[in-house]
């Protein structure tokens, strides 16, 4: 999808204005001490804001303007800071080895231009901190329910480990099935999830 079509996409959702983080990062950020986060595809902001509630001083970073309009109206309502960035992820450097933590979530461009924003992501870790990348799974097309139904936009959690494990200690790489309530029932989602350390 392009910058206009998520624009698009953000624009017919409804804002909400509970926080509602992806659930298997939650666990993952839970027990550590808060310092600098870098969100990249924060989207609407959900896990950026919930980051800074913790006490997270966090970056959020999307090229969806009306995203990021309304994080920053969450952002608000929440009565916290964000910095916002607009910008388009396959241009965009991090600042190197800077970040406690850097999440990336459900963020699915095709092969090449994913591997080159994980490789990013990972260059952005300061030491002792973590990287976690979560995203829909390969096997969702046939096994799980809902999501991209273009093969060239789904991968598996091996082939982040693959990409980062060089400069990253892996320490959580596998599929994770999320829960959904729909009309027609409860589905269940193939999502993967990696979780890697600068040492
Ligand atoms: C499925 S949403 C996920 C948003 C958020 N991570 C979440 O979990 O709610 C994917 C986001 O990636 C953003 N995105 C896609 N390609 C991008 C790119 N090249 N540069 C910056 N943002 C991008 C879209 O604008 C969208 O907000």
């Amino acid at each position: 999808m392009d910058r206009d079509a998520w624009d698009r996409r953000h624009r017919e959702r409804d804002s909400l204005w509970h926080l509602d983080p992806n659930r298997f990062l939650v666990p993952e950020v839970e027990g550590l001490t808060p310092g600098r986060a870098l969100d990249l595809a924060a989207g609407a902001g959900r896990n950026a804001v919930w980051l800074a509630t913790r006490g997270w001083s966090v970056t959020g970073v999307d090229w969806s303007e009306v995203a990021l309009d309304r994080a920053q109206r969450l952002a608000e309502h929440h009565a916290v800071e964000v910095e916002w960035i607009l910008a388009d992820l396959r241009e965009w450097q991090p600042p190197p080895a800077l970040f406690d933590l850097v999440v990336i979530i459900h963020l699915q461009p095709p092969g090449a231009e994913r591997a080159r924003t994980w490789g990013k992501a990972a260059a952005a870790v300061a030491p002792g901190g973590r990287l976690i990348v979560i995203g829909h799974d390969a096997a969702n097309l046939t096994e799980g329910w809902g999501g991209p139904q273009d093969p060239a936009n789904l991968y598996t959690a091996q082939e982040v480990v693959d990409t980062i494990g060089g400069d990253l200690e892996v320490v959580r790489a596998e599929r994770v099935l999320r829960r959904e309530e729909a009309e027609d029932g409860v589905h269940h989602a193939v999502d993967n999830i990696v979780v890697a350390v600068r040492r």
